[in-house]
């Protein structure tokens, strides 16, 4: 994780939102992850309406906002499963949005997703879950594949639960099992959508405990999307507020707080 100092003062709409902090390098590698004006317009609905995003290697980036402000459509276009109407996303340098099918299908592999309902193979036991993009992207045995699986399962507290069907397990479990299959090819991006929704407070503290502990092992690149504050506070570098399809303001959770920003500050009382 990058140390919070490092992290871009707070930037308030129309006073130069949006710009990239300075520091987001890490290690002389480029930001793992550059979203320049991106737009996306379903039918007559303007979802995205220029979002410039940077995310540095080994940060991570907590995208908030209320629901159906294109959360979920922002990650979608950075793995490649929806194309933008217009803007650039650069994945390690490298532009995916003119890419062919092939080199994003490559691209893909670096980036795990979690989705927001987990998304689970309803007819694959949790091992087969898990399994799925071993079998799929690499040439390992199957001893190899099966230790690989006891391995991610392990990781996130869920090795014994192998042979589960997922309609057997909880809301919590479906998105441990979800996170162990979204590292199963060690991305160096993870994407997470909502990883605390819906979930217990006790359940969410131990999912955020989880992402932290995969965050100091791997040194992923993170953007975790979240409705939830208190996560937000413990596992992101910084935080970015999207809003009537632009990110309107981004800092550290501190310099969110005390901004007398009016929406910044309704959207933290509302959701605190
Ligand atoms: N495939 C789609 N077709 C049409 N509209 C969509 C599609 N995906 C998302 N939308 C619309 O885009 C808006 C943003 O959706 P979403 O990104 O899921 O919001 P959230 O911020 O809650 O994750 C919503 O109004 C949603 O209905
Ligand atoms: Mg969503």
């Amino acid at each position: 994780m990058m140390n919070s100092n490092q992290s871009a003062t707070l930037q308030v709409a129309g006073s130069g939102a949006n710009h990239a902090p300075e520091n987001t390098e890490r290690n002389g590698a480029g930001p793992a992850m550059v979203l320049r004006g991106l737009h996306k317009t379903f039918e007559a609905q303007v979802v995205l309406n220029g979002v410039d995003l940077t995310v540095g290697s080994g940060e991570t980036l907590a995208v908030l906002g209320r629901s159906g402000t294109g959360k979920s459509v922002l990650l979608k276009l950075i793995v490649g499963l929806q194309k933008p109407d217009s803007g650039s996303i650069l994945i390690h340098g490298q532009e995916i949005t003119n890419s062919n099918l092939e080199a994003v299908n490559e691209i893909r592999k670096t980036i795990g997703f979690l989705f927001q309902n987990a998304a689970l193979y309803d007819s694959l036991t949790v091992e087969e879950n898990v399994a799925f993009p071993l079998r799929r992207h690499t040439k390992m045995s199957a001893s190899e594949r099966a230790d690989r699986v006891k391995e991610l399962l392990a990781g996130v507290g869920m090795e014994n639960e192998l042979n589960k069907m997922p309609t057997e397990l909880s809301g919590g479990m479906q998105k441990r099992v979800g996170l162990a299959r979204a590292l199963a090819l060690e991305p160096g991006i993870l994407l997470l959508d909502e990883p605390t929704a819906g979930l217990d407070p006790i359940t969410s503290r131990e999912i955020d405990e989880l992402i932290l502990k995969l965050q100091e092992e791997r040194d992923v690149a993170s953007i975790v999307v979240t409705h939830d504050l208190h996560s937000a506070k413990t596992i992101a570098d910084r935080i970015v507020l999207l809003h009537e399809g632009n990110a309107v303001i981004e800092g550290t959770f501190e310099e969110l707080e005390r901004s007398d920003d009016k929406f910044v500050a309704e959207f933290f009382k509302r959701d605190s």
